[in-house]
């Protein structure tokens, strides 16, 4: 049985280094996820490993921990309304904004295996192919560097394809590889790279985007931390830019730097005196 002392540390461990709350309900988790790292690191179980981690952590330790603990579920095109309105209301806006730079960056915050910053690709591809000698960056970003990786490979397997691609969309976005899965297409992949990033530090290496996509993650976070990592977003938004959150995130009471789109639900901007301060 993992003790109270364990418990409690790996619970700070966690809202320090990822902001994720483990609350008390979780404790399968724990068991579930940390028995293959303890495994690897050649401890004989979970309440070793806990021990360890408490008395003697190292980097690498902790890494492994933090990466196990958090969750990757994505699928494509995701809760599909944000890519309606990508498609009808964002994307024009901004293709008519930048008519003269001719360039939009997109970040996928929290990007898991890529799902969503190639969704994004496809749609753009779908939508605007038409589009001469423009240029499309799509940064997908994520705390863990072994599910970016997997994002670079830009592999999905057949089950993975199902959930979320249209028949029409798998034949014209993707390569099949008899038994393998399937690659997603060269055109695609120019348009996106992925970098390891954690949403609770300072993003200005990442320069500035004209959307930001960060949903699902906000969800595992109390509400200060919410506000840590919306403040840090808001600094790397375009004054003009939309913040794209998913549909069980929240931050009525938790921000004041960005506002709801009326009528559009998940689309928000920055807050009119956050928009002019960056401006000035
Ligand atoms: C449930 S997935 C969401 C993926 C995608 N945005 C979607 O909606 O389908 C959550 C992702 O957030 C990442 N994550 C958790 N805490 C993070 C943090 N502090 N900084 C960056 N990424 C984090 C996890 O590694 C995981 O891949």
């Amino acid at each position: 049985m993992i003790s109270s002392p364990d418990f409690l540390a790996l619970q700070k461990l966690l809202q320090e280094r990822c902001g994720m709350q483990l609350t008390s309900d979780k404790l399968y988790l724990v068991a579930s996820r940390l028995g293959p790292v303890a495994l690897k690191l050649g401890l004989k179980s979970v309440i070793d490993l806990m021990t360890e981690l408490r008395t003697r952590p190292n980097e690498s330790m902790i890494t492994a921990v933090v990466e196990a603990m958090v969750t990757h579920e994505s699928l494509f095109f995701r809760d599909a309304k944000p890519f309606e309105l990508l498609s009808r209301n964002v994307l024009p806006q901004l293709v008519r904004a930048r008519a003269a730079a001719k360039k939009v960056r997109i970040w996928s915050a929290a990007c898991s295996s890529g799902q969503e910053p190639y969704s994004i690709a496809m749609q753009i591809r779908e939508d605007f192919a038409h589009l001469a000698g423009w240029r499309w960056e799509i940064v997908g970003t994520d705390i863990s560097e072994p599910i970016l990786a997997r994002a670079r490979t830009a592999e999905f397997s057949a089950f993975e394809v199902g959930r979320g691609l249209s028949p029409e969309r798998l034949a014209r976005h993707f390569t099949q590889f008899p038994g393998q899965g399937y690659r997603v297409a060269e055109p695609l992949r120019a348009m996106t790279s992925f970098r390891r990033h954690n949403l609770l530090e300072p993003a200005a290496h990442l320069g500035q985007f004209d959307i930001v996509f960060c949903r699902n993650v906000l969800i595992y976070f109390d509400a200060p931390t919410k506000a840590r990592a919306l403040d840090l977003i808001s600094r790397q938004l375009a004054p003009d830019g939309v913040l794209v959150l998913g549909s069980a995130d929240s931050i009525i009471g938790v921000t004041q730097r960005f506002v709801g789109v009326p009528e559009e639900r998940g689309l928000f901007r920055l807050a009119p005196a956050m928009g002019l301060a960056r401006t000035a």
